[in-house]
Order: C-alpha cells, then structure tokens, then sequence
C-alpha cells in the first residue's frame, strides 16, 4: 500500500489498482472547509491517476463524516464546495465505493450518495437531518435519496431528520450492504469485482401515487410545526420527480443558502452546541468509577412509573417499590398503562429491603420533606455502601435529605419532567456535599436513558421552574393590568411557545401551585404584588382541566373557552387594588414575558444556580416548550435586542415593586455589548 499527503485531512493510498481516501478530521470527521479542499484535491489526484480501477472512501477514527461543520457556519462559505466535488465525482469513469461506520450524515452523506456503492457496518447510521438545523440539505440529498427510496420515504426521512440506522438503511435501499467484520477489506474485496457504475442522478424516481407523497408529507409536516426547511424540504424532493437534476440541484443549494443565515438556522444550531455542552461541569470529567446496573425507584406515582420505564427500556434491572400493597398494585397496573404493548412489564413491590443490592435509589415519593426526610434515613439503613440516593423533588431542599444520610457525598437531585419516559430534560441537582464521582455517575445515568441533563444548583425550583415560576408571576400581573389569560396566552403562541401559561396551569393543575403559595405565603413580603384569582379558583374547586374548570371551561378534555367568572373577578380585584389599565399588544406581551425570564434565568446564574446561560436555552426549548427556532429565551433575547430586553426588565421592575430587582450580570453583559446566550460559555 502507498500512501501520502499525511498532513491533509484526506488521506491517499493505494492498494493496487484501487485508491483508498481516508477522510481524517477529528472528533467527527466534520466537512470543514479543508475537508472539503483536501477531498476534492484527494479525487482530482485519483482521477489523475492511470489505471486506477476504483476508488473507496473511508472516514478515520471509527466513523465517516457527520456533515458540514456547524462551526464554520456563520462564514462565508469558500470554495471548493460539495456540490462541485460530487459533480467531478458524477463526470468519473471509474466507480466509488463509500465505506461507512459510525455516522454518515449531512454533508458526509451526500458524499455517500454521490457514490456508486454504500456498505456500512451493522452499528452505523445514516441519514440527513439538516432540516432539525433549520436548513435544507445542501449537496443533492434532496434529489438523490427519492432515487433510492422512492418519494414518500425520501420526504419522510429527510423532513424529518431521521438518523437511520444501518439495517433500516439498508432495507430503504439508502446503503447496498450491511457488512460484518472488517469495513475497508470488504469494501476492497467489493471494488476488485469491479461492479459497474451507478451514478444516482441518471436514474428516475420510482413512481408513487400523489396521495401517499401527500401522506407522507402531512405527517412529517405537522411534526416540524414551525421549521421553514421542512415545507422546503418537501417542496425540493417532490421536485425530483418534477423537472431536470441540473434544475433542481441548482434550486436545492439556492434554498439551502438562503436558510443557512436564517434567524432559525441559527437558533438550531446554537441549541445544538448547547446541549452537547449543558452536562459539562468544569473540573468534572470522565465517566464514573461506579458501575450502574440496578436502578431502584421510590413511588410509582405518574412521576415514578415514567421513571421506571425509561430506566427499564434503558436496559437497567428496575426494582419499583410503594409503602404498602394496595399502593404497589395499583403502581403495576398504572406502568402497565403508560408503558402499553411496547412494555415494559414491571410488577411494584411493597418491600423496600428490596431496595438493599441496587446501584442506584430514586426517590420519587410524594413531594413532602417530612415524608422524604423519613425515606432518605430509611434508605440510607437499607441501601449497600456506595449507592447512590436520588431524589425527583422539584423544588425541595435536596441539601436537607443528604445530611438525613450518612452518606451525603453519595446524594443528589435527579429532577426528571413530566412524562419522565417522553420528556428529555433531566435536572442533576448538584448538592453542597455531593462527590465529582457521584455526579458522573448521575450524568452517565442520564446519558443512558438519552436524557439532556442540565447541572442546577440547589435551591426552590432548581433552574428551570424557578425561573418559570417568575415568567408565570409576570404573566398573572399582565393579567392584573388588564389582559385576560386567554389573550395572553393567544400572544405566547403567536411568539412560538407550545402553549400559553394559563393553559399550562389548567393542564397541571391549579392546586399544585396553590399548594406552592400557600408554602411560601409565611415568607412572602408583605408589599410583595400578589394576585389572587387564581386561589379564588382554587377555593371554588376549580383545578383546571381534571375538574372541567380553570382557567378555561372543558367539555370532554376540550377547552370551549375562557372561564367567563375570570373576567368578573379580575376586574372586582383590579378596582380593589385601584389598578391603572395597561394595554399591551401581543409583541409587548411576549416582550414581557421574555424579559421576565431573562433577568430571572440572569439572577439564577449570578447566584450559582445555573451555570451557563446555554443551559437555560437547553431547559427551556426541552422543557418548556419555548419555541426551539428561536434558541431558547437568552438567544431569542440576543436576537430582538439585548438592550431592549433590558429596557423592559427595568421597567417591570419598576412595576412590579418590592421583591423585584434587576441583575447585574444583565445590566454588565448589555453594556459591555456581549451576547447574553454567551455567558458562563465555557
Ligand atoms: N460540526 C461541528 N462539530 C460537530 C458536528 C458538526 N457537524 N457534529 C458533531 N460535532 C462535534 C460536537 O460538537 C462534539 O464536540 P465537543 O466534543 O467539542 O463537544 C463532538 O463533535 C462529538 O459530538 P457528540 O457529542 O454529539 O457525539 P455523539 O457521538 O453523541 O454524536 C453525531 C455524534 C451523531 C455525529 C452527532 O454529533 C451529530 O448528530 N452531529 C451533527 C450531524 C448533522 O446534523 N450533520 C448535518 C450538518 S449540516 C450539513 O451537512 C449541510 C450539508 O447538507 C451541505
């Protein structure tokens, strides 16, 4: 074998007539502008040379490439770019062979498409998720897949963003071959039978009737909600069947670059970066020394029984256990629910000996800190040495029920959301006691379920409904000023939030928050600005959707509109107050609320709560439902305007009185002209 060019990031070499293209550009292989110079000088070279019979492409390290690099985005793109490579690579005598282990996608898989042949280990994956960035594929991906899988497969895959593994992939006819044992000797042994070429673009798309493109096409759509690439995405593959490869090629890269500077575009790919960044702690790296295995959980309440089935389809050994039998029978009946035919089956049991050889205890008991206080002693007696105890509170002290522990190194806050084994947030609530072992060994755990986990300090509503709990308050006072709830939430949406606030609460429940005021209510100050209808609410008995009245009026689950007491008891408690009107329109709505979240999500990381401003994107965007196009409050923040965001918060600050202030990390940040997503970036 001859090799060289060894300070390129795309290896040349020979074996015999065969040239082997080795694409090496740690960690992923990400198509960087020298990627993309050095593979093109790469096939020049091999198209250079006589008597080469064939060409295979290989990535390093164990994957292909996993697209454009995201880095380079908000550059200016340099030539030589894909569509020109892949274009040489179509003109070609001789055919190439793409080699594929670990990922190929984006970029790196309309390299794969430009090819002739796809053969790809069995743990490999596939596939083109530009559109989950805002984008479109940019490299012919939208016209060569339908080529391969027909239409309504294409529109689903590539509107969706599916990662593909192999098996799947080669059932979809996306890669020709699932190899087992060594990937680049299969791929030679597979060029040296010298298979004919097979240049995609020259091929038709199989024909599909209308309605099942149409059907394919709905379903995807409705998912992508907000996401502009998706309709352009769809638009461009039915193109495929529509008018020439040249023409369609050529509208697929005017739509990609258009979107690629897109507000949208660049909010995805801000929360892409941060949530591969949301579970650093600095100073804590490494996997744990503890191995988890077995996973005990405390309560097979909703918050329990989710738990439990994503620790189980995880693959942990899941103990579930409740206080008494009729407790843990009525547990095995509620995961068999949630759970439905796709499992798992777990049988709650009524003994917490149970509990003695697990690796792992998740308390997720009924939220009182007497009743959790008792457990954590209980299970500090029961569970092995070196057992992690967990607590889903979410909002008590986590600190309290490590030191009711002899173990408090070995104790801290897994806050998952509702429904736990749906809802990809994870809150890891850093204790003041809590070992960097013990840590990485939660995150591990998190990782293992395919959680994004963020690190919270602790504190009443760890990050994510302390914060939320404030733009809640905010909206309650806009309320008080004199819009009513079902408008405020109309704003909200409009901005992009999946649901509005009052909604939200008659979901959850108005009693659950109740509960939290009158917790609060002995430390509340007295000049503090409180409103009271929602406890009028509540003291009617109205809890929202589960008792057919809250906020809204429900006629079988369905809201048929705004409760009509609501607007009788603000106005009574308006002219109490002597209130003056504020009339905002819906930006000053969602202005206000934003600002709201902002200063709150500043003071929490000022406090030491949060640890990076990206984080909170990550927590809101996952759990929250704010809008994912916009990047999560700071970016959509950085995006109207720092200052004016600011602007607002000291306004309703101002407003707003006692107990309001706002943050210095808010004010330093704006008047140092830095981005707000930005802070605590490292
Ligand atoms: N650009 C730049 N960096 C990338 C990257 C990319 N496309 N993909 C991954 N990385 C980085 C990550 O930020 C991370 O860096 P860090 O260690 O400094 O944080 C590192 O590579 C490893 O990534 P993960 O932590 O995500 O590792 P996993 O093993 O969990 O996942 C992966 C690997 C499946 C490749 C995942 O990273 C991924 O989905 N990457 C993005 C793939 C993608 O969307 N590609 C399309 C890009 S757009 C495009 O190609 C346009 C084209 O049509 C012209």
């Amino acid at each position: 074998m001859d090799s060289a060019g060894t300070d390129k990031t795309v290896k040349f070499a020979r074996d015999g007539n065969i040239a082997i293209l080795t694409v090496d550009n740690p960690p992923v292989n990400a198509g960087s502008p020298q990627v993309k110079a050095d593979l093109t000088e790469a096939v020049a070279r091999c198209l250079d040379t006589a008597g080469l019979t064939a060409v295979v492409l290989v990535g390093a390290g164990g994957t292909f490439i996993a697209g454009a690099d995201l880095k380079e985005f908000e550059n200016r793109t340099v030539p030589p770019v894909l569509p020109d490579l892949l274009k040489r690579m179509d003109a070609a005598a001789i055919p190439f062979i793409c080699a594929i282990d670990g990922s190929a996608l984006g970029g790196g898989f309309e390299v794969a498409l430009g090819c002739d042949y796809r053969l790809a280990t069995a743990t490999a994956t596939v596939g083109l998720p530009e559109v989950t960035l805002g984008i479109v594929p940019g490299a012919g991906g939208t016209q060569r897949l339908p080529r391969l899988t027909g239409m309504p497969t294409a529109i689903e895959l590539i509107v969706s963003g599916h990662h593909v593994p192999a098996p799947e992939a080669l059932r979809l006819g996306m890669i020709d071959r699932v190899v087992e044992g060594d990937l680049l000797q299969a791929a030679l042994a597979f060029a040296r039978e010298l298979p004919p070429r097979r240049r995609l673009l020259q091929e038709t798309v199989p024909p599909a009737a209308e309605a099942e493109i149409a059907a394919a096409e709905q379903a995807v759509l409705r998912k992508a909600k907000r996401n502009p690439a998706a309709t352009e995405a769809a638009r461009l593959v039915r193109l495929s069947a529509q008018t020439s490869a040249e023409e369609a090629l050529a509208e697929e890269r005017a739509v990609f670059t258009r979107l690629r500077l897109s507000n949208e575009a660049r909010a995805l790919r801000h929360l892409f970066f941060a949530e591969r960044k949301s579970g650093r702690i600095s100073g804590v790296s490494g996997r744990s020394e503890r191995q988890i295995r077995k996973v005990g959980i405390i309560g097979s309440g909703t918050m329990g029984a989710g738990i439990a089935i994503a620790a189980a389809r995880a693959g942990y050994d899941v103990t579930v256990v409740e206080r008494d039998a009729d407790s843990a029978r009525q547990g095995t009946q509620r995961i068999a629910q949630i759970a439905g035919e796709q499992g798992p089956a777990l049988e709650v049991r009524s003994d917490m000996a149970l509990l003695a050889d697990v690796d792992l205890i998740v308390e997720a008991a009924f939220e009182d800190m007497g009743v959790k206080k008792e457990l954590f002693a209980r299970l500090d007696a029961i569970a092995r040495p070196g057992a992690i105890i967990a607590s889903n509170t979410s909002y008590l002290d986590v600190n309290v029920l490590a030191r009711c522990t002899s173990r408090p190194g070995d104790v801290l806050g897994l806050h998952f959301f509702s429904p736990a084994h749906i809802m990809k947030l994870i809150e890891i609530v850093r204790t003041d006691l809590v070992t960097p072992d013990t840590l990485k060994a939660g995150l591990g755990f998190a990782k293992t379920l395919g959680k994004i986990p963020i690190i919270a300090g602790v504190c009443d509503g760890f990050v994510g409904n302390r914060i939320f709990a404030v733009y809640r308050n905010q909206c309650s006072f806009m309320m008080e000023d004199g819009t009513l709830p079902d408008r405020i939430d109309q704003a909200l949406q409009k901005f992009g939030w999946a649901m509005g606030p009052f909604a939200v609460s008659d979901l959850v429940g108005l009693d659950i928050d109740w509960a939290g005021r009158k917790r609060r209510a002995p430390t509340r100050h007295p000049q503090a600005r409180y409103v009271a209808v929602a406890d009028r609410l509540c003291e009617e008995g109205n809890f929202g959707r589960k008792t057919g009245k809250g906020w809204y009026v429900y006629d079988n689950g369905k809201s048929t509109g705004l409760n009509p007491d609501v607007p009788g008891y603000l106005e009574a408690e308006r002219k109490a107050k002597d209130l003056p009107r504020i009339d905002r329109d819906d930006d000053a709505i969602a202005l206000r609320a934003l600002a709201s979240l902002v200063n709150e999500a500043c003071l929490t990381i000022e406090d030491g709560i949060a640890q990076r401003a990206s984080d909170i994107d990550v927590a809101f965007t996952r759990g929250y439902g704010f809008p994912r196009d916009r990047g999560g409050p700071m970016f959509a923040a950085d995006l109207i305007g720092a200052d004016k965001v600011l602007a607002d918060v000291e306004q309703l600050v101002a407003e707003n009185g006692v107990g309001w202030r706002v943050s210095n990390l808010l004010r330093e940040t704006v008047a140092a002209g830095k981005r707000l997503a930005d802070i605590g970036a490292a």
